[in-house]
């Protein structure tokens, strides 16, 4: 909801009479959080959205954890996940708790259907591939490094036309939004954040569909996949405005901040929700003291635990990562540069480097999947190569 936004056509008074050419009224629909007092869209629709014509459940989307022993930091590798059918059907949860779930995919197949997920905001991040994201709200077109914000209760269908894709997903139950300090009283963006409006992709076409036939929505609600048939296709809507919405912002019109000394990770803060940050890291020009040391601190997280996702092979303070990695750094156990990378930091200038963290407060959570990518060996890394 970066402002408010209109496509098509709308009445000049909500909540009126809004006629189609053949004397009908369009159904009006409003999308809104928090019961009516948070933000919203109002969306007028060929159809009355409410015209189930029969519903199953589908599947039970219950979490097979990882009942894990020990507490350590994890080394996650995605690089050769497998593909998998469609974008919703070949996600791989690896990591969740209360506020958040992390997945992984790399689907090969069309979503033949509609999707809905009805109690999490979804933050797609475009690691490869692109294609165009088809709601209510119109179409968006997405391409590699883009984020891809589709909030809750939006149905969609994602159409990608770039393989071999990959995606990482982020669910949030509460709102997924730009960072709060980054904004004014008005909501637009300040001078000092490292994206502004013009930098945000919004739906920028819409089309509407008025056939008849026989048309599935998916609704992921609690640990249920829904199936809900209508005699109408869903994406019937002929305008809309507001401030709900999805849109995509590309990890590459992120700003970086950089100081004379290192800077530390909230610098890189792209978004926050419930008990959660999530932060980019940019190519970008490294500290310039003199005797500036550009890698982080040691540390051990306090109170959160540390996910990072390499969207390349490259990282200033770690060896050994690959393409589509995943680092684990648990709150209570200290990480930071590998062997030999504070030395060889020094001096300098730049650095290359894509990569995702996501920042979660209550303690992160392993699923059965993530155990079968995990190294086990990742926590000894900090040792020197032939000593003990
Ligand atoms: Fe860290």
């Amino acid at each position: 909801m970066p402002s408010y936004s209109t496509l098509g056509l709308i009445p000049p008074k909500r909540h009126t009479q809004f006629r189609k050419p053949d004397g009908g009224l369009y159904h009006e629909e409003v999308f809104g959080t928090e019961g009516f007092s948070g933000v919203y869209s109002i969306l007028y629709h060929h159809n009355p959205p409410t015209k189930i014509t029969r519903m199953e459940k589908l599947a039970d989307l219950s979490i097979d954890p990882w009942d894990l022993s020990e507490h350590r930091h994890h080394h996650i590798k995605t690089r050769d996940l497998e593909e998998g059918k469609d974008p919703i059907e070949s996600r791989k949860l690896l990591l969740y708790n209360g506020d958040v779930s992390i997945s992984v995919c790399r689907p090969k197949e069309p979503m033949n259907y509609f999707f809905r997920n009805a109690e999490a905001d979804e933050l797609y991040f475009v690691h490869e591939g692109g294609g165009e994201l088809h709601s209510i709200f119109g179409v968006i077109t997405f391409d590699k490094g883009d984020y891809l914000l589709v909030p809750r209760g939006t149905t969609y269908r994602l159409v990608v036309s770039g393989y071999p894709s990959r995606f990482m997903v982020i669910e949030s139950p509460g709102a997924i939004e730009t960072p709060k300090r980054y904004r004014n009283e008005y909501g637009q963006l300040l001078e000092h954040s490292p994206f502004c409006e013009r930098d945000i992709k919004r739906p920028s076409r819409l089309e509407i569909f008025t056939e008849t036939g026989d048309f599935e929505v998916r609704v992921k609600i609690g640990k249920s996949l829904m199936a809900y048939h209508f005699s109408h296709h869903p994406l019937d809507v002929v305008g809309w405005d507001g401030y709900l919405y999805p849109w995509a912002l590309n990890i590459a019109d992120f700003e970086p901040i950089t100081g004379r000394i290192h800077q530390p990770p909230p610098v890189h803060q792209t978004f926050e929700a419930q008990g959660l940050m999530v932060l980019s890291f940019v190519p970008r020009k490294l500290d310039y003291h003199p005797l500036a040391v550009p890698v982080p601190y040691y540390h051990s997280n306090i109170d959160s635990d540390e996910m990072l996702y390499y969207v390349s092979s490259q990282f200033m303070s770690r060896k050994g990562i690959e393409l589509g990695s995943i680092t684990v750094h648990r709150r209570g156990i200290h990480h930071g540069p590998q062997p030999g990378v504070v030395e060889s930091s020094l001096g300098k200038e730049s650095t290359n480097e894509y990569a995702i963290m996501v920042e979660a407060y209550k303690p992160l959570n392993l699923t059965k999947i993530a155990q079968r990518y995990d190294d086990p060996s990742y926590p000894f890394s900090w040792i020197e190569a032939g000593k003990s």
